[in-house]
C-alpha cells in the first residue's frame, strides 16, 4: 500500500538524499577511536575523536593529548552513541553532524556553506569549521561553546557557561553552573533537581557601593572572563585571580569540577599529572548541593570531604551523595504524635528558613513555634552578641549542611518522640571509592528494521526540530532563568535575600542612616524619600511609605518579600525593609544621577542615552510582567520613576507595592481605585476597562514619546466635571498627526525631535522607536505589544548606529 503512494516515493527520494552523504574529508567513525582522531597543528598538544563513556557508549570530545583523562570539551556529553556505526561527518552542504549508529543525528553544528570546508584542530584546543580556500572564515568553533572547561585564550562570555560534569566518572552536564549574572556578576550557582541557588561570591557578603560581594562589580555590563596562558584569570566585574606558580609559560585549563569547585590546573609538558594551581572556594562545604538535603558535609585536609546522614536519616543512594538522605521514620502532622528535639553542636544548614527571622525568642518559644508548623524540621537557636538577642529559625528543609567549628549556634532536630532509635553515626567511610566507580550505560545495537526509511526520515525530523527546540530553550533559559531561578527554587526567598544582602532595618538604624530624616530627595504619592548612608557606608535611598501604616505586619512583609525576590538590572535594587510599630520604610540603592524627569529638561541626555533607557526601561517592564513567578504591573510609570545610575543605565523604581497579579486572576478587585499620574494613564482607568499589563505599556510609549519629542504630555490634560481627567492623549495625537501629514518620501520623524538633539541622532533607530511608542499608545489595548515584543524590536537595532 505504502510502496504505491507518492508520500512514500517522495520520502524515499529523500531518504536516498540524506543517506549518501556526501561527505569525504572526515567521516570519523566510532569503530576505530584510536585511527580516527585529529590531531592538532602544529605541536600535536590536543587530540580530537571518540570516547569511550561507558559500556558501548561514546562522546566525540577533545583532550589534552598527553594526559587523556583531560578531556576539555565535548559535542555530545548528554546523548552518548553507540560503539557500532556512529561517525562524526562533513555533509556537503557544510553541516558537520554526529550520528548515532548511522541513524539518527545527535548533535550538529547547524552550519551551511557552499564552499568547500575543512575541521581544524588548533594548539589552543579550539576545534574549527573553516573554509578551505580561506582559513580566517570561521563558521564555527568548539570555544563558543564550552562544556565544563575554559582553555588559556578562550574566553567565556554572555552567551556561554561552564556546567559541571555529573561526578568523576560521569561526563553528562552536572548541576554546577559558572556564569555571567543579570547585574553582570560572575557567579557560580548550584542547579540541583529541587532547588537551585547562588554560592558564589559568598551569599552572605553584602554588597557595598559599587558592587556585590568581594569588591565585584556591577556596572561593566561587557561581560567576558579569561585565563590566559601564565595563570591569570580576570573577568569583567572585576574578579581577577591568579594560580600560585603564575608567570610560568604552562599548559593550563579552568574546570568546573563535578563537586562545584572551580580549580585552575597546571601541568609541564610531558608529565601526565596535573596540579591544582588555584581554586575559587576554600572550603569545600561551603559549596550547596554537595551532600544532598539532610546530610553533613565535613572536611578534613587528610582525607578531604566526607557527607554523613544525619541521625535518623540514611541515604537514597549510597553511590551518590548528592541526592542526600531520607528518613527512617514517617514524618507525620498530627496532633497526636509527640515530638522531642536533638540538639546537634557546630552544625549550620544554609537557607530555607521559614519566614523571616525572629528575634528576642526564648527557646521554649522557637520551639512552640516549630512545633505548630508542619513543614518544620527543626531550627537554628544563635546568640548574637551584636545586639544580645537570642534569633529563632525554624528550618522547612535542611539542605546544604556543614560542619563548622566554632559556630555559636545550635541546631535542634525535630523528632517523633517514638521513633526508632538509630545508631547515631552512619558508618559512611568506603563511599569515596564506590563514587566514582563507572556505571555501565546500555547502549544496545538497534539493528536497522525493514520500515526503517520511514522511522528514519521520522527520527530524523524529531531530532532536528528536537535540536532546535532545545537551543530554543537554553538562550530563552540562558536570557531568564538566571534572573529568577531563586524565584523558582526557594520558597522563602531566604537565599536570594541573602545573596543580595537584602535585610530588616531597625527604625533606629534608618534614623541615624538618614540623621534624624534631613535630606529629602524625593516625595511621591506612596511617601517620602530620603538619602542616607547605612552603617557598612553604602548610600541608599530610604522611602518612609504613608500608605501602609495601616497595614499589617504579615501583609506588608509578604510585598515586600516578593519586591526583595525581583532582581534585574533595569529595576531598581532593593536592600530592605524596616516595619516597626506604625513605620514601613524600604531602603533601596541609591541612583547618582536621579530621575529621567530631572534629566530630560537639562542637556544631559544625548541620543544614545535615551534610545538605551528607552531599550532599558522596556527590558525591567518585561521582567516584571512576564518573566516573574508573580505577575506584577508597575501602574505608575513616568520618568519621575526611572532613575539613572552613574552609566545613565536606567532603572525602574517604585514598583510593587500594587500588588502582584495572578495569571489566572486577571479581574483582580484589588484595583478598585484609579493610579497613576496624569497625563501617563491608559485609557482603561477613565473607562474602567479591564486592567492588564497593557496599562504599563500605554504609560511606557507615552514616556518614550516624551523622550524623543522633548515634550511633556501633561500640556493641554483636562480635568472634567467628574474630576478624572478627560483621556486627553495630546502628545500622541500630536505626533501621530506629524507622521500623517508628512509627505510621501520625507522623513516625518525630523518634524517631531527634541530641538536639543540637533541632528546628532540616528534617524533608523529614531523611526523604529518613534513608531513603536505610537503602537504602545493604541486606544485599543490589544492593538498595543507586549513589553517583551517591544525590547525584541528594539534590541534588533541597538547596533544599526
Ligand atoms: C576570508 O574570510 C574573512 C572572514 O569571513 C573575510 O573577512 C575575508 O575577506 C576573506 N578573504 C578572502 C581572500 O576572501
Ligand atoms: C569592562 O571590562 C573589560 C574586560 O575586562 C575591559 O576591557 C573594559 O575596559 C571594562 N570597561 C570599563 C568601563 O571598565
Ligand atoms: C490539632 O489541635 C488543634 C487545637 O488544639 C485543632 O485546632 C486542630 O484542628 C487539630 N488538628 C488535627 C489535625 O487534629
Ligand atoms: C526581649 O523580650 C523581653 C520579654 O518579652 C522584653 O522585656 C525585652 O525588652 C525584649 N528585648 C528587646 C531588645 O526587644
Ligand atoms: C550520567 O548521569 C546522567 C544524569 O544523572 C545519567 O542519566 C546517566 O545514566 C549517567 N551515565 C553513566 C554512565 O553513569
Amino acid at each position: 500500500m505504502a510502496s504505491s503512494s507518492p508520500t512514500f516515493l517522495a520520502i524515499l527520494l529523500l531518504l536516498l538524499f540524506f543517506h549518501f552523504r556526501p561527505s569525504s574529508p572526515l567521516p570519523l567513525s566510532v569503530e576505530s577511536p584510536d585511527e580516527d582522531v585529529i590531531v592538532s597543528w602544529p605541536k600535536g598538544t590536543f587530540t580530537a575523536g571518540f570516547r569511550r563513556v561507558g559500556e558501548n557508549a561514546y562522546c566525540f570530545g577533545v583532550w589534552f593529548s598527553q594526559a587523556e583523562k583531560s578531556v576539555v570539551w565535548m559535542a555530545n556529553r548528554d546523548l552518548p552513541v553507540n560503539g557500532k556505526r556512529s561517525s562524526l561527518s562533513l555533509l556537503k552542504n557544510g553541516n558537520l553532524v554526529l550520528s548515532d549508529a548511522g541513524q539518527i543525528d545527535v548533535w550538529a553544528t547547524n552550519t551551511l556553506s557552499p564552499e568547500p570546508l575543512e575541521l581544524h584542530l588548533h594548539d589552543t584546543g579550539n576545534l574549527v569549521l573553516r573554509e578551505q580556500s580561506n582559513r580566517s572564515s570561521v563558521l564555527w568553533q568548539s570555544f563558543n561553546f564550552p562544556t565544563d572547561t575554559l582553555l588559556p585564550g578562550q574566553i567565556l562570555t554572555r552567551f556561554t557557561k561552564l556546567v559541571s560534569s555529573r561526578s568523576a566518572g560521569n561526563h553528562s552536564s552536572g548541576f554546577y553552573q559558572l556564569f555571567f549574572d543579570n547585574d553582570n556578576v560572575f557567579r557560580l550557582l548550584y542547579e540541583g533537581p529541587q532547588v537551585s541557588s547562588v554560592y558564589w561570591p559568598d551569599p552572605w557578603l553584602v554588597s557595598n557601593n559599587v558592587g556585590s560581594g568581594n569588591g565585584r562589580s556591577t556596572y561593566n555590563s561587557s561581560k567576558v572572563a579569561v585565563l590566559d596562558d601564565f595563570g591569570r584569570f580576570s573577568a569583567s566585574d572585576h574578579f581577577d585571580f591568579k594560580t600560585i606558580d603564575y608567570g610560568l609559560l604552562l599548559q593550563r585549563r579552568l574546570t568546573l569540577d563535578y563537586d562545584g569547585n572551580v580549580r585552575i590546573y597546571s601541568r609541564k609538558n610531558g608529565q601526565e599529572d596535573w596540579s591544582i594551581t588555584g581554586q575559587f572556594k576554600s572550603q569545600p562545604c561551603f559549596i550547596h548541593g554537595i551532600c544532598g538535603p539532610y546530610s553533613i558535609c565535613s572536611y578534613e585536609q587528610a582525607i578531604g570531604r566526607k557527607c554523613t546522614c544525619l541521625e535518623g536519616f540514611s541515604w537514597i543512594d549510597s553511590q551518590d551523595w548528592s541526592l542526600g538522605c531520607k528518613p527512617n521514620f514517617q514524618p507525620t502532622c498530627d496532633n497526636k504524635t509527640e515530638y522531642h528535639f536533638v540538639p546537634l553542636d557546630e552544625v549550620d544548614f544554609y537557607g530555607y528558613d521559614y519566614g523571616s527571622s525572629f528575634s528576642n525568642y526564648t527557646y521554649k518559644q522557637c520551639e512552640k513555634l516549630c512545633l505548630g508548623l508542619c513543614e518544620c524540621m527543626g531550627f537554628q537557636y544563635t546568640f548574637a552578641p551584636e545586639n544580645g538577642l537570642f534569633w529563632c529559625y525554624p528550618k522547612t528543609q535542611l539542605l546544604n549542611g556543614h560542619r563548622s567549628p566554632g559556630f555559636t549556634g545550635q541546631i535542634f532536630l525535630r523528632r517523633p518522640k517514638n521513633s526508632v532509635q538509630e545508631n547515631h553515626l552512619q558508618n559512611n567511610d568506603g563511599l569515596v571509592c564506590s563514587r566514582n566507580a563507572e556505571k555501565l550505560l546500555e547502549r544496545p545495537y538497534v539493528k536497522g528494521q525493514k520500515n526503517g526509511s520511514v522511522k528514519f526520515m521520522l527520527w530524523f525530523a524529531v531530532g532536528l526540530g528536537g535540536f532546535e527546540v532545545m537551543c530554543i530553550f537554553m538562550v530563552w533559559c540562558f536570557l531568564f532563568r538566571s534572573s529568577n531561578h531563586l524565584v523558582s527554587a526557594d520558597r522563602q526567598g531566604y537565599v536570594l535575600a541573602a545573596a543580595t544582602g537584602f535585610r530588616r532595618y531597625t527604625y533606629s538604624e534608618l534614623k541615624q542612616a538618614t540623621k534624624g530624616f534631613r535630606e529629602e530627595i524625593g516625595r511621591g504619592a506612596g511617601g517620602t524619600v530620603y538619602k542616607g548612608v547605612l552603617s557598612d557606608n553604602r548610600v541608599a535611598a530610604i522611602k518612609k511609605l504613608h500608605e501602609f501604616a495601616d497595614q499589617g505586619e504579615s501583609e506588608f512583609l509578604t510585598e515586600v518579600s516578593i519586591i526583595g525576590r525581583l532582581n534585574h538590572m533595569n529595576l531598581i535594587g532593593m536592600w530592605g525593609y524596616c516595619v516597626e510599630g506604625k513605620h514601613r520604610m524600604l531602603v533601596y540603592e541609591y541612583m547618582e544621577n536621579g530621575s529621567l524627569a530631572n534629566n530630560l529638561p537639562s542637556n544631559s541626555l544625548d541620543w544614545s542615552k535615551r534610545y538605551n533607557i528607552a531599550v532599558g526601561m522596556a527590558k525591567g517592564l518585561a521582567y516584571l510582567h512576564e518573566e516573574c513567578l508573580e505577575w506584577i504591573l508597575h501602574c505608575d510609570i513616568k520618568p519621575q520613576n526611572i532613575l539613572l545610575d552613574s552609566d545613565y543605565q536606567p532603572k525602574v523604581a517604585d514598583f510593587g507595592l500594587s500588588k502582584p497579579l495572578n495569571r489566572n486572576n486577571l479581574n483582580n478587585s484589588s484595583f478598585s481605585r484609579i493610579r497613576g499620574t496624569r497625563g501617563y494613564m491608559a485609557p482603561e482607568w477613565v473607562f474602567n476597562l479591564q486592567i492588564t499589563s497593557k496599562v504599563d505599556v500605554y504609560s511606557y510609549g507615552i514616556v518614550v514619546l516624551e523622550m524623543i519629542t522633548g515634550r511633556s504630555p501633561m500640556i493641554g490634560v483636562q480635568v472634567t466635571e467628574l474630576g478624572a481627567e478627560s483621556h486627553n492623549e495630546r502628545l500622541a495625537t500630536w505626533v501621530r498627526e506629524k507622521r500623517r501629514k508628512a509627505p510621501a518620501g520625507a522623513c516625518w520623524v525630523e518634524q517631531i525631535v527634541d530641538p536639543t538633539l540637533g541632528s546628532d541622532y540616528d534617524m533608523k533607530q529614531m523611526e523604529i522607536l518613534a513608531t513603536v511608542a505610537l503602537e504602545c499608545v493604541e486606544e485599543e489595548k490589544d492593538a498595543r505589544p507586549s513589553m517583551s515584543q517591544v525590547v525584541e524590536r528594539l534590541q534588533s537595532h541597538e547596533h544599526d548606529s
